[in-house]
């Protein structure tokens, strides 16, 4: 008897192929999106340079490691020396500044582990969250942005599995199931295990990119225009990697045991980086390493009952894909909290 995650794939699997690419397609901003982003960036970047004529701009999220679809938010962070005041006092005097340059639904949130300013632009109606000096995430945009610059069956793959989890709700953090950011790692983890491989691993790779962030050293081989042949051993098309892609954490995945690590391009185990017990609010229940600030485990805030409706909501995904006569349909629709 072959076990549930030796099955193969299905052999029609590539005739929703062309189906998953227009979707794919779809997704992706307009140009027009692109424009009114830059638009919303530069009247930002004219309020706070008022009060703070020194301070940096950058964009981080979706709106910069190329992930982001056109019903992202854009997320930006100001990078700026502080001297006595705190981080929370700057955020609630950033606050004030852009009630009073007009931008809309202007509210300090403090409380949370990375504090922001959230707001909506009233030209284009975009939220845009604003952090202050957290440029670890600047540092793992650039890397999500070069990892896609490798395979274009990263972004593809990417763009698919943020949608389902968006119409299934499983990317609310909020609920314990998983930040886009998270199901993002998903994929290049994923893709990082094909045999062939897809993509590599950057970060094992020589460090020609450097940054320090508060001690914490983000290195990796960003040279990716090298690398544009990399996953061409692999010919899989789209279709089979969302199969493999929901197989994978349905079936494959040992959670009880293993870590997902994108910057070793492989799992270690939970025993490895003492990420065995329940410490704190951290369960680690499914375990995946941030890239650069390692002890932080991203799945940190899926419990006993969100582990279990991930795991079915792959699974009921990856029935789809082998079973279902219309997956590009069935496999996103919504789910529905009332039944
Ligand atoms: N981030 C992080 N650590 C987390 C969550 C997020 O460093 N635990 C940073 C990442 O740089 C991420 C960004 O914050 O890209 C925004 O996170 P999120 O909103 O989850 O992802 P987006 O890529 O912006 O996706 P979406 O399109 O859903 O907005
Ligand atoms: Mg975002």
């Amino acid at each position: 008897r072959t076990s549930r995650w030796q099955v193969e794939c299905r052999h029609d699997i590539d005739t929703f192929t062309p189906g998953f690419l227009a979707m794919y397609e779809s997704l992706k901003p307009s140009e027009e999106h692109k424009t009114k982003q830059q638009q919303l960036v530069d009247s930002l970047t004219k309020s706070v340079s008022k009060e703070w004529p020194d301070a940096r701009l950058h964009l981080y999220g979706s709106s910069a490691n190329s992930f982001g679809t056109s019903h992202s938010d854009v997320d930006v962070c100001l990078e700026m020396e502080i001297g006595t005041e705190s981080t929370v006092e700057i955020l609630l005097k950033l606050a004030d500044v852009l009630r009073t340059d007009s931008f809309d639904n202007v509210e300090a949130i403090t409380g949370a582990r990375v504090p922001i300013v959230r707001m909506s632009d009233p030209e284009s109606g975009f939220s845009c969250d604003i952090c202050i000096n957290n440029l670890l995430a600047v540092a793992n945009t650039k890397l999500l942005k070069d990892y896609a610059q490798i395979d274009q069956r990263l972004l593809q793959l990417a763009f698919l599995v943020k949608h389902w989890a968006k119409l299934r709700g499983v990317n609310e953090t909020y609920r314990g199931t998983l930040s886009s950011y998270a199901y993002v790692l998903m994929c290049i983890h994923f893709l990082q295990l094909r045999e062939p491989k897809s993509l590599p691993c950057l970060q094992a790779m020589e460090h020609t990119y450097t940054m320090n962030v508060h001690g914490t050293e983000c290195a990796y081989f960003d040279k990716v225009h090298q690398l544009q042949d990399f996953g061409a051993e692999n010919k899989e098309s789209i279709a089979e990697l969302l199969w493999a892609f929901f197989h994978y954490w349905a079936f494959h995945h040992n959670y009880k045991r293993d870590v997902i690590s994108v910057r070793i391009g492989n799992t270690i185990s939970r025993k490895q980086k003492n990420w065995t017990a329940r410490i704190g609010n951290d369960r680690h229940l499914m375990c995946i390493e941030d890239p650069f600030e390692t002890d932080h485990d991203l799945g940190r805030g899926v419990d006993r009952q969100t582990i279990r409706i991930l795991r079915e909501e792959f699974e009921r995904a990856a029935t789809m894909l082998q079973y279902d006569d219309d997956p590009c349909v069935t496999l996103f629709e919504p789910y529905d909290y009332e039944n």
